[in-house]
């Protein structure tokens, strides 16, 4: 992907954790898009606010890339209708590694997948589009996340999880191995989670489901 000037989308928590990124890998910022509707002052007092998302459109796909800066703690909803707008108008998004993370070799990391200081992704882990993979979170072996996760500070997911589109692991919640995560769902902060879980669930902790032996491979 060529190496051009970046534009944040967003100015809240999320975007200047992305913006800190950006400046430690060496990327030049030209600067950010707020929501429509939103004020155009910078909470940032370095990432100058450009426009709303509507002056997405006075760039080119060849002069910039994008960062999206929209964070996913409630909800993915934003943060992938952001990443899909830009991306139909024909923008990349560079994968970001913050260089204190640990990616193993064998690892394939979607456009736009922003990996936090500090996360560990081991070999064969496969991470989709626009997945955040936070500070701290570890993924092991053979793991597929797929597009628009986010899997929050200190999670830990054991080897050959699933995880489908838009789920979001919360901080700290651990998932022994094997397991799948169905789409749309969300494993509160702190949970263990023990077993499948299916598309569109909430999981508190403490919590976990059971896996029918039959299903288990080993
Ligand atoms: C599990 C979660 C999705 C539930 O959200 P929610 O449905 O909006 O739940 P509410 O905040 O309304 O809380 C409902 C009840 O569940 C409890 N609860 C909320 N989250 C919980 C969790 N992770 N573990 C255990 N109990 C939890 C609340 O204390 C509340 O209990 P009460 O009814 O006795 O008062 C959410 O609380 C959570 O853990 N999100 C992850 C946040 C995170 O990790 N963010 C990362 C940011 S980078």
């Amino acid at each position: 992907m060529t190496d051009r000037p970046v534009i944040v989308l967003g100015v809240g928590g999320h975007a200047a954790v992305v913006f800190d990124l950006l400046h430690i890998v060496g990327k030049t910022v030209k600067g950010a898009l707020v929501r429509i509707g939103a004020g155009l002052e910078s909470p940032l007092s370095n990432l100058a606010v450009l426009g709303d998302d509507s002056a997405l459109s006075e760039y080119m796909p060849v002069d910039v890339n994008i960062a999206n800066g929209i964070g996913a703690t409630r909800n993915t909803e934003a943060r992938r209708s952001a990443f899909s707008n830009a991306q139909a108008l024909g923008f990349d998004f560079p994968a970001l590694v913050h260089p204190s993370a640990i990616v193993a070799e064998n690892v394939e990391l979607g456009p736009g997948v922003q990996v936090m200081a500090g996360a560990i992704i081991q070999t064969g882990a496969r991470i989709k589009a626009n997945t955040i993979v936070n500070t701290g979170a570890q993924i092991d072996h053979d793991c597929l996340v797929g597009p628009h996760c986010h899997i929050s500070p200190g999670a830990v997911l054991s080897g050959a999880i699933v995880i489908e589109a838009n789920v979001i692991i919360g901080t700290g919640a651990r998932l022994i191995q094997e397991v799948k995560v169905g789409a749309d769902s969300h494993v509160g902060a702190g949970a263990t989670v023990t077993g499948h879980i299916p598309k569109c669930s909430v999981v508190r902790a403490p919590q976990s489901t059971v896996r029918p032996a039959s299903e288990r491979s080993k």
